[in-house]
């Protein structure tokens, strides 16, 4: 399988912190946002993974990222100079995937919890049909929306309804078999002049191939869209982290304990960033695993 992030957009809703910079490379808290949808593609075993930004932005992340072999992963770079919608991904992306099924992440979603590993490596597992999120929220007129029966099964999906059918909202975590370009090319833009991608989840929802799995409680899916949600993020990343000491999306540790780099490597990475606390935690990592009595009772996260 391989990943997408999505990372374009002008965020507007951002202006003025975001007129220079793509919104994607501002921190949260102590990292760029995009860490945190990168590592959630690390997580689900994903090492070959194509970054979608507009013209401006792409040399900044390809000055962040590089080529990813230091994180053991393959980054390739392509470009999306209008915001023509979340299923444009597949288009733009469409010769990376050659025949290969798919996860899109948005670049400003963050995951964090218990049971997330497992539950993304389950996903990343199925290579039919289409696999997305229901994730109970306060404002689902905000997100996609997925109404459930009883039992448990999709009546229907909507694109920010303004009476929402459930509070049940899609969060920007897709994993697609590779139907999805063709379906990508079929469907209509919307109202608003975009490849909605509830009108993919749509086709899939219609030929009976769509999985809409809970995401827990215990498992946290923030927004980083406007300033105010961008500082609880960054709130919520800070309280675990010195709360713990231990780091949320800390990509060079998730590579290590995937097997993707040596903890020489990750140790090397360490020095060049040793002036920051990021730096400082990588030094430490050895020491910490070790603390943990092995890999058993840590999960990098
Ligand atoms: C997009 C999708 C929406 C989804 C949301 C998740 O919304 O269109 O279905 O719930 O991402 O972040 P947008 O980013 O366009 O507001």
């Amino acid at each position: 399988m391989k990943g997408i992030i999505l990372a374009g957009g002008k965020g507007t809703r951002l202006y003025p912190s975001t007129i220079s910079i793509s919104k994607q490379l501002l921190s949260v808290y102590d990292k760029p946002m995009i860490y945190y949808p990168l590592s959630t593609l690390m997580l689900a075993g994903i090492r070959d993974i194509l970054i979608i930004s507009t013209e401006e932005a792409l040399p900044q992340f390809q000055t962040l990222l590089e080529d990813g072999s230091w994180l053991g992963v393959k980054f390739t770079y392509a470009c999306q100079n209008q915001p023509r919608g979340l299923a444009d991904a597949f288009l733009v992306g469409e010769s990376f995937l050659g025949t290969d099924s798919v996860c899109l992440i948005l670049g400003d979603n963050i995951f964090y919890g218990n049971g997330l590993s497992q539950m993304l490596m389950c996903a990343a597992e199925e290579n039919q049909g289409a696999t997305i999120f229901g994730c109970y929220v306060s404002n689902p007129s905000d997100f996609g929306v997925v109404e459930y029966d009883t039992d448990g099964n999709v009546l229907s999906l909507e694109e920010k309804p303004q009476n929402p059918k459930s509070n049940y909202a899609v969060p920007g975590l897709y994993f697609y078999d590779n139907t999805v370009v063709g379906i990508a090319k079929q469907i209509q833009p919307s109202s608003r002049g975009e490849l909605e991608i509830t009108a993919v989840n749509n086709v899939y929802f219609a030929q009976n191939r769509l999985k809409v799995l809970p995401m827990r409680r215990g498992i946290a899916w923030l927004d980083t869209g406007t300033h105010r949600t961008m500082l609880k993020a960054a709130n919520f990343v800070e309280t675990i982290q010195s709360r713990q000491g231990l780091y949320i999306s800390c990509i060079e540790e998730i590579a290590w304990h995937k097997g993707f780099i040596t903890l020489e490597q990750l140790l090397e990475r360490g020095k060049i960033l040793k002036n920051s606390d990021y730096g400082a935690y990588l030094l430490r990592l050895g020491q910490i695993f070790k603390k943990q009595n092995g890999s058993e009772r840590y999960e990098s996260t």
